[in-house]
């Protein structure tokens, strides 16, 4: 029996030198010290043996059991900081290697147009004021004149949240809101989004607009074709040709649609201008009477004129831009260039 004893300790030391890891090396531990382990028998079965073989052997299968519950110890200890060191040097970062940077942003093309035609009316005199996206049926409507059966009313051309209230389908209600707060003179810009349920190249559901109006004692159609042409001049180029086109809108009388000569033909007719030569740029008019007296101005006391514009249509003429979509993808490359 105490030979055994003996190679039952070799054995343990050599399961214990080969354990690789922690969980091989307490799987070892239950082998030999566990509850129905090896030697854990053994010294259960020293009960059968006589008085002096059981202190012998007792004495000797103790000394074991201490040897090995240290030698478990040290392996213990060896594979814990084994496993610190190896988790140390998986995760180790390389310092010395550069750095990502993080990418530089810069003002949409959009927004530095919508810049441009500020600095340029505020160059003027013009105010810039702000008004609400969501809109009473009155204010984007009623109050500029357009009648109750108006096609732009309807629900495929504008956004209902319900009977009176819609995201407003441009920025000119904000012409009433400022003239029902304020007397004459007035002289504002109004930028902002609009909406409108319409998706294709030249159109998305959301895009931006810049409402212009001057009211005071005395205003012509001549100061309203001064003005549109000094800022297209210096929007487009000095060299920009214009023309003011008799036109229709409800909330002006009379109204005139402002063009320039193609940029991309120079005139000569091309896909962009539809052989026209000539691009639709904004919308403009002198204050219809009947908008002064749902403000309470007395139309014959003042007069004024009023534009509308298009921001993504001017920055995609500026930019020889031909899918109004790429505005709103926000893909990198595409915003880069600008
Ligand atoms: N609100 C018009 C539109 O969205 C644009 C417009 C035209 C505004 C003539 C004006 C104007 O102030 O006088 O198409």
């Amino acid at each position: 029996m105490i030979d055994d004893l003996e190679e039952l300790q070799k054995r343990a030391e050599a399961d214990i030198g080969a354990a690789k890891v922690e969980a091989e090396l307490a799987a070892v531990r239950v082998k030999y010290l566990g509850r129905k382990g090896l030697l854990t028998q053994y010294l259960r079965n020293l009960g059968q043996l006589s008085i002096e073989e059981k202190q012998i052997r007792g004495k000797r299968a103790n000394e074991i059991k201490n040897n090995l519950a240290s030698k478990f110890e040290e392996a213990q200890a060896i594979l814990t900081a084994l496993k610190k060191e190896t988790s140390f040097r998986e995760e180790a970062i390389d310092v010395t290697l550069p750095g990502r940077r993080s990418g530089c942003g810069r003002i949409h093309p959009v927004t530095q147009i919508l810049e441009e035609i500020c600095t340029i009316f505020a160059g003027i005199g013009f105010s810039i004021v702000e008004g609400p996206e969501i809109e009473n049926d009155y204010y984007n409507f009623e109050a500029l004149n357009i009648p109750k059966d108006h096609p732009a009313r309807d629900m495929q051309d504008t956004f209902y949240i319900d009977e009176n209230i819609v995201l407003r389908t441009h920025t000119s209600p904000v012409q009433i809101r400022i003239m029902e707060k304020q007397q004459p003179p007035v002289k504002i810009i109004s930028p902002g989004r609009v909406y409108r349920p319409d998706s294709d190249v030249s159109h998305t559901p959301m895009f931006h607009q810049v409402e212009g109006l001057l009211v005071d004692r005395g205003v012509t159609f001549g100061d309203l074709k001064g003005i549109l042409t000094s800022f297209l001049k210096q929007i487009f180029g000095e060299d920009t040709v214009l023309r003011f086109r008799p036109s229709y809108f409800p909330f002006t009388e009379p109204s005139a649609e402002v063009d320039i000569r193609c940029v991309m033909c120079q005139g000569r007719g091309c896909r962009v201008c539809g052989q026209s030569g000539w691009l639709e740029i904004l919308g403009s008019g002198m204050v219809d009477p009947a908008v002064f007296k749902n403000v309470g101005y007395d139309p014959e006391e003042f007069s004024g004129f009023a534009f509308g514009l298009g921001v993504e249509r001017i920055a995609m003429l500026k930019y020889g831009i031909s899918d109004i979509r790429l505005f709103f993808e926000n893909e990198k490359r595409f915003l880069q260039q600008f």
